[in-house]
């Protein structure tokens, strides 16, 4: 017996559930339509903000008091509408933290009508859309290339700070990127270790985005990039650091090992794999920590056989493609753990000497 009773389930949460999409669609709505912006420069009465965006007043007024009811803006008690504590960093489009970039991927159309076949999906435990993410060329991937913001990713900093320290004792320091989309693990590290120079490997639409990011940051001087299929091109190599983030969560355990496997014979001896993921571990719950469990529907939908790997599993898989000395670390600000392992300098069957 549990000393506390589990909450009881009420009509209002399950109305909350049930219409939980309003909600979606009403800060989607809000977002391009740059009202926050409108509200930081102090255009709050519907009628002038309607002109400024092109829409109607009555539409505007319905939208501006439906965010008010959910919290995200105040309605001002007749004096108009103003923005509330926070906006300024993570709704106006100038903000630091702005969160109509991360908007445009958690609530793409794409991801919006892939959960609308949920119930396939369930009923045939993957996807069951004819394009989904592991589709060659998939375009939401350049999306999710463009408007990743990655200058605000804890887990790219978590990383460089783990490897630049281990980095400063090689005679090289090369880095092969597996999937690298927008390239902001391997541009962080490559900031912060000048010797370090990274190949990054994506589809090749993708690498366009890639491309121009390295040159925003003055890297392309320090950047080759391998355009393919990360199963079946040559990878190059041997690599003293190779990078693996937020990719494996897409594969069930034995398609994710097997990528592991090909890619450790990229690694030098000696050499490290990083890998970043979503997961949770032997303490979790879905009740204590919901994040990584609502991560798998979204693997559900769309992939085939993808979802949020455990801790043990990230362990297992490494361990099972021939990796030793599995650490884990996190950080504050990063949302998700980091993996580190070694490709042995003397592998089983290898003759000393
Ligand atoms: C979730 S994103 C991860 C991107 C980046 N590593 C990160 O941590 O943000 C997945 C990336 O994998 C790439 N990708 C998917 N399947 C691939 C394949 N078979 N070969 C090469 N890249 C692939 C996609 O184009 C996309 O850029």
């Amino acid at each position: 017996m549990t000393d506390t009773a589990p909450a009881r389930i009420t009509i209002g949460q399950l109305h909350d559930v049930a219409r939980g999409y309003v909600k979606t669609a009403l800060l989607r709505t809000a977002l391009e339509l740059r009202l926050f912006d409108l509200l930081a420069d102090q255009v709050n009465d519907p009628k002038t903000i309607a002109g400024k965006v092109g829409a109607d007043p009555r539409g505007i007024r319905i939208l501006l008091d439906g965010l008010a009811g959910i919290g995200l803006v105040s309605s001002g008690g007749g004096d108009g509408y103003a923005l509330l504590p926070g906006s300024e960093d993570l709704l106006v489009s100038t903000g630091a933290h702005y969160f109509g970039n991360a908007m445009k991927l958690s609530a793409s159309d794409w991801e919006w009508d892939a959960q609308k076949n949920l119930i396939d999906a369930v009923r045939h435990g993957g996807t069951v859309t004819e394009t989904h993410a592991l589709t060659p060329q998939f375009d939401f991937w350049e999306d999710f290339a463009e408007h990743t913001s990655w200058f605000n990713n804890g887990a790219a900093d978590l990383m460089a700070e783990q490897l630049v320290p281990w980095a400063a004792y090689r005679d090289t320091v090369e880095v092969l990127d597996v999937a690298c989309s927008h390239g902001s693990y391997g541009f962080s590290f490559a900031r912060r270790e000048p010797r370090a120079r990274i190949t990054g490997l994506d589809w090749p639409n993708v690498l366009e985005v890639t491309a121009r990011n390295a040159e925003r940051l003055g890297l392309s001087d320090r950047v080759e990039f391998i355009a393919g299929d990360m199963f079946t091109t040559p990878l190059g190599g041997p690599y003293d650091i190779v990078m693996l983030t937020n990719v494996l969560h897409h594969f069930s355990e034995e398609r994710a090992t097997e990528l592991l496997k090909r890619i450790r014979t990229a690694v030098k001896p000696g050499g490290r794999i990083a890998v970043v993921g979503h997961t949770f571990d032997e303490h979790d719950t879905p009740e204590t920590n919901p994040l990584p469990y609502m991560f798998s529907l979204i693997m559900l939908v769309q992939t085939p056989d993808g979802e949020t790997h455990s801790v043990a599993t990230y362990q297992r898989m490494l361990e099972a493609a021939g990796f030793t000395d599995f650490q884990t670390h996190s950080g504050e600000k990063a949302m998700h753990r980091l993996f580190l392992a070694e490709r042995p300098a003397e592998e089983p069957g290898q003759a000393a000497g």
